[in-house]
């Protein structure tokens, strides 16, 4: 029998001399290896070692990082998140992140589910300078410093204060460190039809895909841990488990192990992981088989090492042969604790089991690992000592997925748990996730009358006091909660949590649980890393027909959306000078470029687009810009007209696809008798700028290309270089231009031909950044860059584009009230000289109330100058206002008119 403490000691539980050894040596006496037994997933002729820290541990074969940890002693496996608690194996399941390691220099590894390897190098988090001696833990002490709330109420003032201590912050909470190199492995993505999808590799998941198999269905099978079983595996009924898995195999079932469903999307897409692997599966059917999980309740000391749940002790004894302690005590919240106790007895520990309707746990004893524990009932409170506290079958359905799948998850007050209310009709439910796990013996209390932390997350280390302090600063709705406090929002995700920390939410808001809710269960559900979600998606990289030439040329290219567009081929400035002064060349075929006919051409585009089309005539072109429902501007281009029911369109390069989509998609709702083909791969365009471009253009076609014969905005087709063309007298960057389309194949010999023909006017070619400095001039915008989601034409000042007279277009709406913008865009100059980067604060007051979006050196200007938003109210000409970047200030400029040529008499020449 433990020892029992009638009344207050001088100490809380006696220091026994193998304590204090162990203390000494950062391990915890009770942990050692048992004998070989039948159910074990060891391999002993196979010794494997591995480096802790700096210290050699011994293991087996079919050991994980954390069984090793435990079969040697250690007992913490790391600090926590804020606190520098210690903290020690709790689940064993993967299912809290007591247990995140560095392992090869890979950070937040799961050290419970990770398979030993000789020669593995395994780092605990989070202190400073050793996990065992962690002098950041005097954080512990300091609690009251680290409110509900941190991050919005301290170091915010004075203002220079958090950039100062943010990046401290940041070095001293913790969740492991990024490694300083890439560490490459090879990630792929998988794509899978089946007609059953089943989530979970219990004894319920392996029965419903043996059957599903049988009956002649493609079934998946995905299990998170890296063995099939789940609960079954580590009990004394373990043999079935391997039955099961032989009938399941036989079956022809495709089994992924180690590889959780880390969330549910929209059309029935599942999305599974693995270390080096996605799942992307679209089933038939889902079974959902992801059983339970056991929780922690909320009491004192709750995040001690040595407070395990019942599953992860019976891993232990029966996986892997560890006795995690030999003076337990098991809270037998359900009757499978009972089988728990048994098989610690058999491994000789000393069993206390307490039954949790006559005595609920206050506190737990101990400052490195759990020591004892204080229960309270109707005859007052007693004392046990122990070295493992063993929560058992305190368990909730991890019910997360079928939310995520568009069911409905409540708490059913009636049996005190989570409660599937409603499911999609193809999901289907089997096992603990149904609520068929025996009922708990009555719901522990919301938390403890003791002192000392009690913890409601433990991943966040948020405690009882903070959570009574967010409900007190009126935080008092579930979601609001979480947010504030994070309770929930850390790697585990609620899995280790969740129903602790809503009974404390109800209680502590005095309602019941129900009505409290719970909060949005959202992907991923398992932490996955960047790395495996960015698995086989590779970068789409698209070349124009004339790429060849811009590399022969020794351009520097840069991404524009999927393209590799030439940034420069010389100086910008000395290409902004070509432009401006003789003729310039820019490749343009990344252009969507579109053509739309049929006897209601007209009428879709008088739909798609706020401007007139009905009235453009034959051969004539304007600029339009496509809006969304709401008024916001999607993208933009030109719209010409070739034949009285033919229309040529262009879009933005990163908007073509968008685009189409939209186009086709309107097309088809509203029923109208038009065609729309996209031509982008098909043709090659190329901008022919400056003031010398007619006599290059000219040189290379018959056409008439005078301003009497082909003036601004008007279009010619014909002959251009031997090849057929259309000519658009078009201007982004604000000079005499015309834009040549004509097909692919002919790229680079229309290319060559205008270098040619231009070669004697002093013809340069020009790239991106140069037509960026050159449009910006113009004050022409570019959707997306000067335009974000809420931009309008009324803000970015194109309101002229807007014909309220007309019936209806996509977004007028929405644009009824010309005065509603709040904000405007427009030009300004920049009186130091300098350039403010784009992204930038214009602020008042030192408070942010614009941004600016585009900003470059100008020639023309020799100043900074630029586009920004602003204040509705300060755009006039002259007002000047504050900018602020890196540690600086300058003083900007409204400039309402085009910075180059504002009367557009170059453009039309
Ligand atoms: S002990 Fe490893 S995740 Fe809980």
């Amino acid at each position: 029998m433990p020892a029992m403490v009638p009344g207050p000691t001088r100490y809380p539980v006696q220091p026994d001399r193998r304590n204090l050894l162990a203390r000494a040596a950062g391990c915890t006496p009770g942990m050692r290896r048992l004998p070989r037994d039948p159910s074990e997933s060891l391999d002993r002729s196979r010794a494997v070692t591995i480096v802790l820290d700096d210290r050699r541990l011994q293991a087996f074969a079919g050991d994980t990082v954390g069984s090793a940890m435990a079969v040697n002693g250690v007992a913490i496996t790391g600090r926590s998140f804020k606190y520098h608690r210690p903290r020690g194996l709790r689940c064993m399941t993967g299912a809290c992140s007591n247990c995140l390691v560095t392992v090869d220099g890979v950070p937040n590894v799961r050290a419970c589910l990770t398979p030993v390897r000789d020669g593995m190098s395994v780092h605990r988090q989070n202190a400073w300078p050793s996990v065992d001696h962690d002098l950041l833990s005097i954080f512990n002490r300091f609690a009251f410093a680290l409110p509900a709330g941190f991050y919005y109420k301290t170091f915010h003032r004075p203002r220079f204060l958090w950039p100062l201590v943010e990046p401290l912050i940041r070095r001293m909470a913790g969740l492991g460190r990024l490694p300083d190199r890439v560490i490459a492995q090879a990630t792929d993505k998988v794509h899978l039809h089946s007609d059953v999808l089943v989530i979970g590799g219990g004894r319920a998941g392996l029965s419903a895909a043996a059957q599903s198999a049988r009956a002649g269905k493609r079934t998946v099978l995905l299990e998170a841990r890296p063995e099939l079983g789940g609960r079954t595996r580590s009990s004394p009924a373990f043999s079935t488990t391997a039955q099961l898995t032989a009938e399941t195999e036989a079956a022809g079932v495709q089994v992924f192990l180690g590889t959780p469903a880390i969330g549910g999307f929209e059309g029935g897409l599942i999305v599974a992981a693995s270390e080096d692997r996605l799942l992307h599966i679209r089933p038939t059917e889902v079974i959902v088989a992801t059983g339970s999980m056991e929780q922690v309740p909320v009491f004192a000391n709750n995040d001690l090492p040595g407070i395990m749940t019942g599953e992860a002790v019976d891993r232990l004894l029966h996986l892997y042969r560890v006795l995690p302690g030999d003076r337990a005590v098991v809270i037998r919240y359900a009757p499978r604790a009972g089988e728990t106790a048994a098989a610690l007895t058999a491994a000789g520990a000393e069993v206390t089991i307490i039954d949790p309707a006559t005595e609920v746990i206050e506190s737990a004893v101990g400052r490195r690992w759990v020591q004892g524990v204080e229960l309270r009932s109707p005859r007052g409170v007693r004392r046990l000592s122990c070295d493992l506290l063993v929560i058992g079958g305190l368990s909730v359905p991890a019910a997360s997925l079928i939310s995520q799948m568009g069911g409905q998850v409540a708490f059913d007050e009636r049996r005190q748990t989570l409660s599937a209310a409603g499911l999609p009709d193809h999901v289907r439910l089997t096992g603990d996730v149904n609520g068929s796990s025996p009922a708990a013996a009555g719901p522990p209390p919301a938390y403890s009358p003791a002192g000392g932390k009690q913890f409601a997350c433990v991943c966040m280390d948020v405690t009882k006091t903070e959570m009574e302090q967010a409900v007190i600063e009126g935080f008092d709705d579930i979601e609001l909660l979480k947010r504030y406090t994070t309770f929930s929002m850390g790697p585990c995700q609620g899995k280790a949590c969740l129903i602790g920390s809503v009974r404390l939410a109800a209680a502590l808001t005095r309602r019941a649980v129900a009505p409290t809710g719970t909060p949005t269960n959202r992907p991923p559900w398992t932490p996955v890393s960047l790395e495996v979600l960015a698995a086989g998606s590779p970068t789409p990289r698209k070349e124009t027909a004339i790429h060849d030439r811009h590399a022969d040329a020794g351009a520097e290219f840069m991404w524009a959306g999927d393209w590799r567009r030439p940034h420069h081929y010389q100086d910008p400035r000395e290409e902004c000078r070509a432009v401006r002064e003789r003729v310039g060349l820019i490749d343009v075929s990344s252009l969507g470029k579109f053509r739309i006919k049929g006897p209601q051409a007209v009428a879709l585009l008088e739909r798609l687009y706020p401007s007139r089309v009905g009235d453009l005539k034959i051969g004539r072109i304007r600029y339009a810009a496509m809006l969304n429902d709401q008024g916001v501007i999607l993208d933009d281009g030109i719209i010409c007209r070739l034949e009285p029911d033919e229309f040529f369109v262009t879009t933005t390069t990163g908007g073509t696809a968008g685009m189409e989509q939209w186009m086709r998609w309107w097309l088809a709702d509203w029923g109208l008798d038009a065609q729309l083909l996209n031509m982008s791969g098909g043709y090659a365009a190329i901008n022919v700028a400056g003031p010398r471009s007619r006599e290059v253009v000219q040189r290379l076609t018959d056409l008439d290309m005078s301003a009497a014969a082909l003036p601004y905005l008007a279009a010619a087709r014909g002959l251009m270089a031997g090849v057929p063309a259309l000519i658009l007298r078009i201007g982004f960057v604000g000079e005499l231009s015309y834009e040549i389309h004509l097909p692919s194949a002919f790229g680079e010999h229309a290319w060559d031909a205008i270098m040619e023909a231009g070669r004697g006017l002093g013809i340069a070619a020009f790239g991106l950044e140069t037509q960026r400095v050159l449009r910006l001039e113009k004050q022409h915008i570019i959707v997306g860059q000067d335009t974000d989601a809420l931009s309008t034409p009324y803000g970015a000042g194109l309101n002229w584009l807007v014909k309220l007279e007309k019936p209806d277009f996509l977004g007028r709406a929405s644009l009824t009230d010309p005065d509603r913008e709040t904000e405007r865009l427009c030009g300004f100059t920049v009186e130091s000289g300098d350039v403010p980067p784009e992204g930038a604060s214009i602020v008042e007051d030192s408070r942010p109330v614009g941004r600016v979006c585009s900003s470059r050196w100008s020639g023309v200007q020799q100043g900074g100058i630029g586009m920004a938003w602003l204040p509705r109210s300060w755009v006039k000409d002259g007002r000047v206002f504050e900018i602020a970047f890196d540690t600086r200030r300058s003083t900007g400029k409204v400039h309402l008119a085009p910075f180059y040529d504002p009367d557009g008499t170059r453009l039309r020449s």
